[in-house]
């Protein structure tokens, strides 16, 4: 057996560590959290023992199909609904059995952005965004209250509509009213809904890069549910959330990686962005030391790699001295191996040793398979390069 150490690629968070040891607490933290809705007979489970873990400054976007459990994640986040089973902390408060006067307070320091405006029709824009700072800076001046409102209204391309009430407003302009007013009081939380659903190419990225601002320049939180791609670059992780599970939790730049490298073997060159980013969620990370054989020759095939860091010897032996092994070729960053045996069911034709430390993704027999089986064309790729090395 070759010793090796093992974790989630798409989990593998060099900056955790470094943020626990600043002693930096993170800004949501949930465990074993699951709801239920109904009762009795009708009882019926939405969210299944989830473990969330997200710090200061991170915006996190979170997808799913509709009925998968992101508007009720979403909600527990923000106190208005209360946690019934698991344990959940949000800005350093505990919110498990926290009382309805609690549980208003609290959601007076997240900024919510839902998709249902809920503005105030009697209300200007103006009118509208002043009323969520007073409700959190009562001791604000009227003018500095005015001057705030004014200016997250002119940097969400408002500057002309401040004082229109809701009816004047298209249904963009409205949404981007309910933007303002989710962030006026720079709370240290937003929760958003399809924030960007009713907005133009031009204004949805206004409102990203506000919200982006808000994380860097005050370390605020931002939870996105939406199914609108144009914004996924600006996540620092992504959340899947399938059936009521956190199916992946995968930071976007280590998947960013895997997905350009897998883009880059001529294998995985036709496959969708889509699939690349979900066959990269399924990789598994794998330290390995140098000299330690990674595959041998006439073992079944189960894993098929990709070398994200360092270099291999693929090296072949004839059967009938099978103690000199010859170099076929060298691989390094980028390139893939193992993936012969799986495709032929026969066993490895070669063995692979580490030249030096490496890092390696791989992929077990299932998951490629069922990668394969996804796209005609990425099966016919692999296939090509498969006849290329024979
Ligand atoms: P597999 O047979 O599963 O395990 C050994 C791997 O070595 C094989 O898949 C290929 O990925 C790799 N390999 C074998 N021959 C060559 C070659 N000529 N060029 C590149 N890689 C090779």
């Amino acid at each position: 057996m070759i010793p090796r150490t093992m974790e989630r690629a798409t989990q593998f968070d060099p900056s955790t560590r470094s943020k626990i040891s600043q002693g930096q607490s993170p800004s949501i933290l949930a465990q074993g959290l699951s709801h239920y809705f109904g009762v009795g007979e009708l009882k019926k489970q939405v969210l299944f023992d989830n473990n969330l873990t997200v710090w200061p400054g991170e915006i996190i976007i979170m997808t799913g199909p509709s009925g998968s459990g992101k508007t009720t994640l979403l909600t527990l986040l923000g106190a208005l609904r209360s946690v019934q089973e698991g344990s959940l902390e949000v800005l350093g408060e505990s919110l498990v059995g926290a009382k309805p006067r609690a549980m208003e307070q609290f959601r007076r320091k997240v900024g919510f952005i839902f998709q249902a405006h809920n503005l105030f029709e009697s209300l200007t824009a103006i009118q509208n965004v002043r009323m969520a700072l007073e409700l959190c800076y009562p001791d604000l001046s009227a003018q500095e209250q005015q001057d705030r409102a004014e200016r997250i209204l002119v940097s969400v391309g408002l500057d002309n509509r401040m004082h229109h009430r809701p009816k004047q407003l298209s249904g963009g302009q409205k949404q981007r009213v309910a933007i303002a007013r989710g962030l006026v009081h720079e709370p240290k939380l937003v929760l958003a809904d399809e924030p960007t659903a009713a907005l133009d190419e031009h204004s949805g990225r206004t409102v990203v890069e506000l919200f982006q601002k808000l994380a860097r320049e005050l370390q605020t939180t931002i939870v996105i549910v939406t199914h609108d791609n144009r914004i996924l670059d600006v996540a620092d992780r992504i959340l899947t959330l399938v059936d009521g599970s956190i199916r992946s939790d995968a930071l976007v730049k280590e998947a960013a990686i895997i997905t350009q490298m897998l883009a880059k073997c001529p294998v995985f060159e036709r496959v969708t962005p889509r699939t690349l980013t979900r066959v990269a969620d399924e990789f598994t990370i794998e330290h390995v030391a140098a000299g330690q054989q990674i595959i041998r020759q006439g073992d079944q095939g189960d894993r098929f790699y990709l070398i994200r860091q360092g270099r291999v010897s693929v090296r072949r032996s004839q059967p009938e001295q099978e103690t000199t092994q010859q170099e076929i070729v060298q691989l390094s960053q980028g390139d893939f191996f193992g993936e012969m045996a799986l495709l032929s069911g026969q066993p490895r034709n070669a063995s692979v040793w580490a030249l030096e430390p490496c890092l390696l993704y791989w992929l077990n027999q299932e998951r490629f398979q069922t990668a394969l089986a996804d796209t005609v064309s990425m099966e016919a790729e692999v296939r090509e390069a498969y006849f290329d090395r024979q």
